[in-house]
């Protein structure tokens, strides 16, 4: 079965239903391919995040959103709503939070390779934070902070050296990572004194992400720790306290058997583990508490949100597989095709039945490695029923794409039982806006 999270149901006509939304009615009023998302799931998780900060550490830190996993106005605007922060790593998702009207102040920049004008933009809007990640970058934000008659917040990515991974963390020296800067072999040191010693940068502190998709608690406070120890390091070497501590996101979210069901609470107390580990080492090390900051992203948006398809094209393949092929694919969800990610699929039209056959899911790109997946447990599947796959809120129509000049499928947002459209859904035109015949070709 799947996990529902207090968001999908069994509705008495055997229907799935999302967010007290019925997803056969969602698909008679919208059709297929579509990304569905439920407003409340993502309020309730941004709600738990940020009111743990408050009663946990007196509110001295804030939530940012990392809007990689799903960006559009709409989701902005939530954030917004909620008061709290997002982190973005492009002028694209600059440009939507702006679009979306969302306070400059609250946002955190990252990207281990801002172009210039995605520099410039970020000062001409007032980004809160900006996260240094080359010695190059600080070099481009000095000059053009100093351009400007400004002084720029920001703090810089480190490599605690510690990476994680699902169920498994591992310490390693000096990690392989075109991310941040090592701890071990004394680069994070060495930009520190940089970015210290120019006169139109403040740094605040430190960042480190150590990996996604983790529900090992352990990795989460070894890397608070070494964060720690470092920033004791730095006060005793070089005379700088960091103010905040950026703890990045990374927390699991649940896609299929064998995953962690943790109950949404769960979260607080991944935080709230974080958050003791942080008061507890800065009182051992003699550090004031730091500001802190969170970059949750799938585990806000992931559950949040299912992708509806219809079936179409079915396909046995004697002693081998049966596949059925859906009018979506790696265009809207590139996941299995590049990490083979696992997901759960649930017969729409038809969820109370019990599984009866073993299918692989595909998609319609000429690609043979297009697939959902390989091994979903569902009633008999017959062309034209609908399938949900779920927990695709995270990291699919932000990694859509137009491959095949498929179109990217529209989203819609629901709340109390109704959808409307959060993304309309692209044309043919859309596709060819942007093409141009030189006179020699006609
Ligand atoms: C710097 C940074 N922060 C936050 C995140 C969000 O991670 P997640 O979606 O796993 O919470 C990522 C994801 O790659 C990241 O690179």
């Amino acid at each position: 079965m799947f996990h529902t999270r207090d968001t999908l149901k069994i509705n008495k006509k055997g229907h799935l239903e999302i967010g007290g939304a019925d997803c056969v009615d969602i698909v008679k009023q919208f059709g297929t391919p579509l990304y569905v998302f439920d407003e409340a799931y993502i309020r309730r998780v941004m709600r738990i995040y940020r009111d743990t900060i408050q009663s946990e550490y007196d509110g001295r830190g804030l939530v940012l959103y990392a809007s990689k996993a799903f960006s559009c106005e709409a989701i902005y605007a939530i954030a917004n709503q909620e008061k709290i922060g997002v982190d973005v790593v492009s002028g694209g998702e600059l440009y939507t939070a702006q679009k979306a009207a969302f306070p400059a102040q609250r946002i955190v920049m990252h990207g281990n390779n801002k172009l210039p004008y995605e520099i410039a933009e970020a000062l001409d809007y007032g980004v809160g934070l900006i996260v240094v990640d080359a010695h190059s970058e600080a070099d481009l934000l000095e000059r053009e902070a100093e351009k400007r008659g400004m002084i720029q917040d920001v703090m810089i990515r480190i490599n605690p050296g510690v990476e994680a991974h699902t169920h498994a963390y591992v310490q390693t020296a000096t990690p392989d990572s075109k991310f941040g800067f090592s701890v071990a072999n004394g680069a994070a040191e060495e930009i520190t004194a940089y970015v210290l010693s120019k006169p139109h940068l403040r740094l605040k502190g430190y960042h480190c992400h150590i990996g996604s998709q983790i529900f090992e608690k352990q990795s989460f406070v070894l890397a608070v720790q070494k964060n720690l120890a470092f920033m004791a390091e730095m006060k005793a070497k070089l005379g700088f306290e960091a103010e905040a501590l950026n703890m990045g996101g990374g927390f699991g979210i649940w896609y299929a058997e064998g995953d962690p069901m943790i109950d949404m609470n769960g979260y607080a107390d991944y935080l709230r583990a974080l958050l003791t580990t942080i008061k507890d080492g800065c009182r051992t090390l003699g550090l004031n508490f730091p500001f802190v900051y969170l970059e949750p992203g799938r585990s806000i948006v992931g559950e949040a949100g299912i992708t509806l398809y219809t079936v179409g094209a079915i396909k046995e393949i004697p002693g081998i597989r049966k596949y059925v092929a859906v009018d979506g694919g790696m265009f809207d969800n590139p996941r299995y095709a590049l990490y083979q990610s696992k997901y759960t699929a649930v017969l729409v039209n038809r969820a109370a039945e019990q599984p009866t056959e073993l299918v692989g899911i595909a998609g319609k790109c000429c690609e043979s490695g297009d697939l959902i997946g390989i091994d979903f447990n569902l009633p008999a599947v017959k062309t034209g029923d609908i399938l949900a796959v779920l927990s695709t809120g995270a990291y699919n129509y932000s990694m859509a794409s137009n491959y095949n000049r498929n179109l990217i499928p529209p989203a819609v947002l629901v709340k109390d039982g109704a959808a409307e459209y959060i993304v309309k859904p692209q044309s043919y035109e859309d596709l060819v806006r942007n093409d141009v015949i030189p006179e020699r070709l006609k």
